[in-house]
């Protein structure tokens, strides 16, 4: 380099001479290691090898600096430390620019990039199907009632003419919370217990629909569950007759499962009803030809239903002479598996969200 040739060549008396070329060439080193840039931590290191090494620049100032005549050391000597603190801390600060750099490019958040799209909930099928319950017999004038699910004997079996002991009592394995004989307290096996409730603070006309959970002692299989879901209906009113129960029933059936569907009423027994019956529809798998899911017969049996006995009526304040209704339940499961075709009713409690999730397409 042209300036370090100058001073290793030249004899010190005329070093004493060019004084002002070394204070000129320090004032040159100032400004260009003020206007240093790196972009790399190498280019950083390859600038400090440049002027702070041994080798460096400044360095061979200061070994130049102990030949200066001893009058211009002290000019010399603060003006040399203070380029050495110029480059010393310029390097530094681009160091640690460039780290700073580094981090914040780790950090920085890309605001361009499209988001994760955050997973929505969706109805449970059985909600789906109660709320399509729901919603037919509401165009058709019947409003909802609920009640508890804890419920006293009088409300689920006398009030609904089941007598003591009647061995009616055992079509439905009751869970008892207290048991004993006269005031047992029990999870409710029906939601007719919500009828009477309604009827025993309400006067006719009644047209009512008390969708719940109710609970049985059953073993859990593939069919049955120690729970499940029922919607029940209930009109009361004067001359309500067993062709109304059929047409309203029909066209719940039509709403539920297409206009093709068909519907038959065969005799059956409850305590609560005379007559009684339970209702099919004709299969919508085979169309009535007869399949695995209606076992060949071309028929599935989807509900109980029948006029509100006397008696029920009776004990429950409503007189027996001007009034007459009808009743019927169903059960949401059976009508969810149905219209679904799900064949093992566990699914419908186990949430397993790969089930849950095929029902977002359905509604
Ligand atoms: N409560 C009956 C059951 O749970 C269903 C039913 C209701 C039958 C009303 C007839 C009339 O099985």
């Amino acid at each position: 380099m042209e300036y370090e040739v100058f001073f290793v060549t030249l004899p010190i008396e005329t070093m004493y001479r060019y004084f002002t070329v070394m204070i000129k060439k320090i004032e040159e080193l100032k400004n260009e290691i003020s206007a240093l840039q790196a972009a790399t931590p190498e280019a950083v290191e390859q600038l400090r090898i440049k002027y702070l090494s041994k080798k460096g620049e400044i360095s061979s100032l200061m070994n130049d600096f102990r030949s200066v005549p001893a009058e211009q050391k002290r000019e010399l000597g603060q003006k040399l430390n203070e380029l050495k603190n110029i480059a010393t801390e310029k390097l530094a600060f681009l160091k640690e620019s460039l780290s700073a750099n580094a981090d914040a490019e780790k950090a920085s958040i890309d605001l361009t990039r499209t988001a994760t799209p955050l997973p929505l909930g969706t109805r449970h099928p059985l909600s789906l199907v109660k709320n399509e319950i729901i919603s037919i017999f509401g165009n058709m004038g019947f409003t909802i009632a609920e009640g508890p699910e804890i419920e006293d004997d009088w409300h689920v079996f006398s009030s609904l003419n089941f007598p003591a002991d009647h061995p009616a009592r055992d079509m439905q394995d009751t869970f008892f919370i207290q048991r004993d004989g006269k005031d047992d307290i029990l999870l409710r096996t029906h939601t007719s217990s919500v009828q009477t409730r309604t009827m025993e603070h309400s006067q006719p006309p009644i047209r009512i629909v008390c969708p719940g959970r109710v609970y049985r002692n059953e073993a859990i299989s593939a069919r049955a569950h120690c729970f499940f879901h029922q919607v029940e209906g209930l009109y009361i009113d004067k001359n309500v007759s067993f062709a109304d129960l059929k047409q309203v029933l029909l066209e719940f059936a039509q709403q539920m499962f297409g206009p093709e569907t068909k519907i038959r009423l065969r005799p059956s027994y409850f305590p609560f009803t005379e007559p009684s019956a339970e209702m099919d529809i004709s299969c919508g798998i085979c169309g009535g030809k007869g399949c695995a899911m209606c076992k060949g017969t071309g028929w599935v049996e989807i509900l109980g239903c029948g006029m509100v006995d006397p008696n029920v009526l009776k004990s429950c304040g409503i007189d027996p002479e001007i009034y007459s209704g009808y009743a019927f339940g169903m059960g949401v499961e059976r009508i969810a598996n149905l219209k679904y075709l799900v064949k093992d009713l566990r699914l419908f409690s186990e949430n397993d969200v790969r089930f849950l999730d095929e029902f977002v397409a359905a509604h």
